[in-house]
């Protein structure tokens, strides 16, 4: 398999977590059986199962619109919160964890499936933990900038890190792509030269955000500000 730009990207991302020896690239892949019922990532919307995005470092039950069982709302009132580990032992059996977590032998999952391989686990955690980005998003941190991927070879990339879905124009030599991106949500033109990267607050505003971006780099949108005043922060050395 040839290791992409964008997997070399995330790979950047989960070497925060250097516990497990894991695989994004796999987890995407894996992650097709939750997406049965759940969705990540820019525009996620919660289905049968709720909003995985930014997931790692989220307190149980607390996606804003999902009606959780009573035991997860237990295990979020008792201040549980989501980590590689305990994701890695909740999927292998939602209910016999939680019975475990609450010491309670009649807790209940309302999440119906298992999935028994280790290494599909580790790989599907780090998949989603590539998501970080919105996570830091979601709580109104100021780490995003630390989090996003530096180095994009071959691409330039941006991330919507601010608060409202923006629009987003790249241009470069040969290409224009223009993107509505949620908070969160990030995508990348293949150039080896850079090119102009343009934000705009609505779709059909006539005067946004400009600014030159360097090829190989990801850039962030931290605040959106009217009269070209965009706070960015960008990975530039
Ligand atoms: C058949 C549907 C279904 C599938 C498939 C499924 N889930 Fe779930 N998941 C749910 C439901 C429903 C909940 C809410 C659980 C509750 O309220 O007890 C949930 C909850 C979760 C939570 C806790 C979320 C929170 O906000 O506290 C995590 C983590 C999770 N699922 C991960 C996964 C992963 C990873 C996979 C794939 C390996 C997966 N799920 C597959 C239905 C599913």
């Amino acid at each position: 398999m040839k290791l992409s730009a964008s997997l070399a990207a995330i790979a950047f991302v989960i070497a925060a977590t250097p516990t497990l020896a894991q695989d994004a690239k796999a987890g995407e892949a894996i992650f097709k059986k939750c997406a049965a019922c759940h969705q990540v990532g820019a525009g996620a919307e919660n289905k049968i199962g709720p909003v995985l995005t930014g997931i790692i470092g989220r307190p149980a039950a607390s996606y804003a619109g999902f009606k959780y069982s009573k035991s997860m709302a237990a295990a979020g009132a008792a201040g549980h919160v989501w980590d590689a580990d305990s994701i890695f032992e909740y999927v292998s059996n939602p209910t016999k964890y939680l019975r475990a977590l609450l010491d309670d032998p009649r807790a209940k999952a309302k999440m119906r499936f298992k999935l028994k391989s280790q290494q599909d686990r580790r790989d599907v955690i780090a998949y989603l933990a590539s998501f970080k980005v919105a996570d830091a998003v979601m709580q109104g941190s100021e780490e995003i900038t630390t989090l996003a991927p530096s180095d994009t070879p071959g691409k330039m990339c941006v991330t919507n890190g601010a608060h409202q879905q923006h629009l987003f124009i790249v241009e470069t030599a040969d290409v224009r792509t223009v993107e509505m991106l949620a908070p969160g949500g990030m995508f990348c033109a293949d150039t080896d030269q850079g090119g102009k990267i343009s934000v705009f607050e609505q779709p059909d505003d006539l005067e946004g955000c400009t600014r030159l971006m360097a090829p190989d780099k990801s850039n962030t949108l931290v605040r959106y500000m009217e009269f070209d005043r965009c706070e960015w922060s960008s990975h530039s050395q």
